[in-house]
């Protein structure tokens, strides 16, 4: 499954016209490289299928996927609204001078902090999880606030359970038959500051199906028709969440983004709300980047050939934690006759470091390089310091050149948060 944009010369492999070689070389590895004009190609593919004359749309970027400031500058370019789940995100969003009326606030347990700073800020939206948390931000607001409350449609998907977010015993959002939305109604009845603009639902990630959605859309809507006999005004949004999946093998199915939205969006029209929107996360920069590995050590076991490389699940945990499955290349000598299966694994203390199972290569030398494709979203976003690891860089590259957008993490970053004998 190779990223939009890779191709070979010369037996390597680049993205558009660059070396990842090359890229290797003079960033180090491991190294993430995005393709930023697939990046964008993405976002004009969903805001195409995701638009209708009828009804005000919005695509709000799921940040967690991946965050940078390049990526956000994109973002506000192609007039993206996008999400924050605490403060530093916040601050990076803020920094980088995205509009805060394009921002809304996610998460299943804001703080009192992150309320205030969100209220100060005058972003978009409060997308709240929970009647407890409505009354904290009630308590905490000073003049009106617009939120959508989160409802737990009970709709299963086909993912892995970890990211299932809509199941029975689903931690997220309030269950839609929970006893307890008559008061949350009330609440907002009698509220100085909170008002109830929407209801939103996140069935979870890696969904390849439309049905899901579907299913979700006809329970919200009949849903909306109840709450709205008691509440004193109407329901203006509907924010159906994230999730389209997207393609980590060949094998793999993906959700028809093209299709899929705008079968969506068709539904969307038949009801009665005057904004719709949708959070997608990996499905703009999922299938963008992969990750350079160098292999610095071969060796064999009883059952194994094994490609050890300087990189693993500091940078990517998603293998160990979720059974994921990733495709693999070479960078140099791509292509060969000459080929050999090896489990792919990382450098950090763990028997669950693997970042690939039986994966097919070109015969590998010590010191060769490869990819990992597909590592765009949850990947530098989960990554962590086990071991001392440090955060790899991340590039984006175009045809116009390539852009450092996170420089490698440094022993002094490393150090930075330590207190040590002798400092203050
Ligand atoms: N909206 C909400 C409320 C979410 O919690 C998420 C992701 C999204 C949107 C975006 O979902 P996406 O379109 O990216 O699937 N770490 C896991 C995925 C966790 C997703 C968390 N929430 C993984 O690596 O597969």
């Amino acid at each position: 499954m190779k990223t939009v944009n890779t191709n070979i010369k010369n037996n390597e492999l680049y993205i558009g016209k660059h070396s990842l070689k090359a890229l290797a070389l003079k960033y180090k590895t491991p190294l993430m490289v995005y393709d930023e004009e697939g990046v964008k190609t993405k976002i004009k593919l969903i805001k195409e299928s995701f638009s209708s004359k009828k009804l005000k749309t919005k695509i709000i970027y799921a940040s967690k996927a991946f965050i940078a400031p390049h990526l956000v500058d994109i973002l506000n370019e192609e007039g993206l609204c996008a999400d924050a789940t605490s403060i530093s995100d916040f601050e990076l969003l803020e920094k980088a001078n995205f509009p805060m009326e394009r921002v809304f606030f996610q998460g299943n347990n804001k703080t009192e902090e992150e309320i205030k700073l969100a209220l100060k800020l005058k972003i978009n939206a409060f997308i709240v999880d929970s009647f407890s948390e409505l009354k904290l931000i009630e308590k905490l607001a000073k003049t009106k606030v617009d939120t959508y409350f989160r409802i737990n449609p009970y709709v299963k998907i086909d993912a892995h359970k970890h990211i299932q977010t809509a199941n029975l015993d689903s931690k997220f959002g309030e269950g839609i038959d929970n006893a307890i939305w008559d008061d949350i109604i009330d609440f907002y009845n009698n509220s100085t500051h909170v008002v109830l603009k929407g209801l939103q639902v996140h069935l979870g990630s890696q969904i390849k199906e439309i049905d899901p959605y579907l299913e979700a859309i006809d329970k919200i809507a009949e849903f909306k028709k109840k709450l709205e006999t008691k509440l004193k005004y109407k329901i203006k949004a509907f924010d159906l969440g994230g999730g389209f999946g997207v393609k980590y093998l060949k094998e793999d199915s993906k959700f028809p983004l093209k299709e899929g939205l705008k079968t969506i969006i068709k539904k969307l029209e038949e009801l009665d709300f005057e904004i719709v929107a949708i959070e997608p996360g990996r499905s703009i920069v999922g299938t963008e980047a992969v990750t350079i590995y160098q292999c610095l050590k071969l060796k064999q076991s009883r059952y194994y050939n094994y490609c050890l490389v300087d990189g693993g699940m500091a940078d990517n945990i998603r293998p160990a934690l979720y059974d994921a499955k990733y495709s693999f290349a070479c960078v140099n000598n791509v292509v060969s006759q000459e080929k050999e299966k090896y489990q792919v694994v990382g450098k950090f203390c763990e028997s669950g470091d693997i970042l690939g199972k039986d994966i097919t290569l070109s015969k590998l030398k010590e010191n060769d390089y490869i990819v990992t494709y597909t590592t765009g979203a949850y990947c530098y976003a989960m990554s962590s310091n086990y071991n001392g690891a440090l955060r790899p860089a991340v590039l984006f590259v175009s045809s116009k050149g390539v852009k450092e957008v996170i420089r490698r993490e440094t022993v002094e970053d490393y150090l930075a948060v330590f207190n040590f004998k002798g400092d203050k």
